[in-house]
């Protein structure tokens, strides 16, 4: 284990064994389900071009700036996410009720979690699928030969309304992640996205090359980068800053827990950069690589949540070696998922063992208990609106599974953001600041900028204009 001092130059804390390793765990974060099953879908259902210049607009002037700011807060403070706003709100003379702006974050990465290893069981289900699917149809032909497109279409409404199996898995999944985070921060977060961040880049290519070659290349890229202004609503606007904030992993105080983390020598903002422009990179390739395939079998774009776990298996059938490249893709997307699973737990679990003064396992175990339990009434009461609240009209008549996505990457995330972003730009000392964000001249004037005033004020609009829309 690497052990570093805190803020306070006497209590020991864990931290990466080096600059790569950071960045591998901070884009093994980033890059996950948001990447491979949320971006391909919501830019689908929003509208393809539109949402997608739009979702990269985001990134760059809002993701990025805040993706700064929290690996700042974390690696000024030196602890979990709410310690280290206080430990700065103080330092710069400012009440220490700032930490709540990160308490809230704590919440929110626990609440994803909850339905983030749900659909990790989901992909879990289908690499037993193709799997068996291999074994008895053997190498060369498509996958589940012969069956009917229904059939396939099938499988995942067949799961949702199995609420045990859908418990089972997603308790699998978590207790994976549990696995890790127990182990700590190097020896098991850095270890997970050490190992499967880069197998996950090598499938990932080879699975697009793989894609490029179906057909379909030519109508996806009409689809993805065909800017269409008039299919802009808030709702669509509000739909892509908060895919960004949830595939940046912003706004949970994620990002503020691996900060936290990162060395004095590191330099933040080029770093950051690299984060952020691993994940956009992998969000639009996954588009690049599902599409082809979906269009190439005649399917629609706009089939949402369903197009990874339906469309593509369908799309798989008819291709050779389908049952492999199924299999292939859906370990690739489990390795994604889990790197991603990691810090969402870990978030939580530093507040709680620092708080409630824990061993690391036994503080793992309880937060990953609550969220099993979380994640299990959201599998169980699967398309049951939830009393009370799926009257709003945010969440009209969602279950808890997406009332949970819808209050977290809707609400939580963009209201943390502002938060951040104000708390950077406006509260915490410039001294402070200025010797932590590894920029200068004009980039840093920019950046503070961004977070001074574009950040919280085009949030703020986004935020009314969408949730009115
Ligand atoms: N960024 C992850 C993804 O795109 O799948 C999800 C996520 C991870 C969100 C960690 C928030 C977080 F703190």
């Amino acid at each position: 284990m690497v052990v570093t001092t805190g803020s306070d130059g006497i209590t020991p804390h864990e931290g990466w064994s080096s600059r790569s390793a950071f960045i591998l765990a901070a884009v093994g974060s980033a890059v996950g389900l948001g990447n491979m099953w949320r971006f391909p879908a919501e830019a689908g259902e929003n509208g393809g071009g539109a949402f997608v210049l739009f979702y990269i607009l985001c990134v760059v002037l809002i993701g990025l700036p805040v993706l700064l700011s929290e690996v700042l807060i974390g690696r000024h403070g030196q602890s979990n996410a709410p310690e280290s706003v206080r430990r700065i709100a103080a330092e710069s003379g400012k009440s220490s009720k700032w930490a709540i702006l990160a308490d809230f974050g704590v919440l929110g990465a626990f609440m994803v979690l909850s339905f983030y290893c749900v659909v990790g069981g989901w992909v879990l289900y289908y690499i037993g699928i193709f799997a068996s699917d291999l074994v008895s149809t053997g190498l060369a032909g498509g996958a589940f030969e012969g069956r009917p497109a229904g059939e396939i279409e099938g499988l995942l409404p067949g799961l949702f309304g199995n609420g045990a199996l859908m418990v089972g898995l997603h308790v699998a999944f978590l207790a994976t992640t549990l696995f890790f985070v127990a182990r700590g921060v190097s020896s098991g977060i850095e270890w997970v996205a050490t190992w499967l961040m880069p197998t996950f880049f090598v499938l990932f290519l080879g699975i697009t090359i793989y894609g490029a070659s179906t057909g379909g290349f030519d109508e996806t890229i009409t689809y993805l980068f065909t800017f269409d202004f008039s299919k802009l609503t808030g709702p669509v606007m509000l739909a892509a800053v908060g895919q960004a904030f949830f595939s940046l992993s912003l706004g949970v105080a994620g990002m503020m827990t691996y900060g936290a983390y990162v060395g004095r020598d590191v330099n933040l903002a080029s770093t950051s950069g690299i984060i952020a422009s691993a994940d956009t990179a992998v969000a639009l390739i996954a588009g690049l690589c599902i599409f082809p395939i979906v269009f190439a079998a005649g399917l629609e774009a706009n089939a949402g949540p369903g197009l990874m776990f339906q469309s593509l298996p369908i799309a798989f059938r008819d291709m050779p070696f389908g049952s492999l490249i199924g299999l292939l893709f859906f370990i690739m997307v489990f390795f994604a998922a889990l790197t991603s699973s990691v810090s969402l737990l870990e978030a939580p679990t530093a507040w709680f063992k620092d708080r409630a003064d824990l061993p690391r396992a036994v503080a793992t175990t309880i937060v990953a208990g609550s969220a099993l339990v979380l994640g299990a009434l959201a599998a169980w009461f699967w398309g049951v609106p939830v009393p009370g609240v799926s009257s709003m009209a945010l969440f009209e008549e969602q279950d808890l599974f997406n009332v949970l996505d819808t209050a977290t990457s809707k609400v939580l995330m963009p209201v943390g953001a502002i938060l951040t972003s104000v708390f950077v730009g406006w509260i915490a000392s410039r001294r402070l600041i200025d010797s932590e964000n590894g920029l200068s001249g004009g980039l840093e004037q920019i950046w503070l900028f961004l977070v001074r005033f574009a950040c919280p004020a085009v949030l703020a609009v986004i935020m009314v204009v969408g949730l009115m829309g």
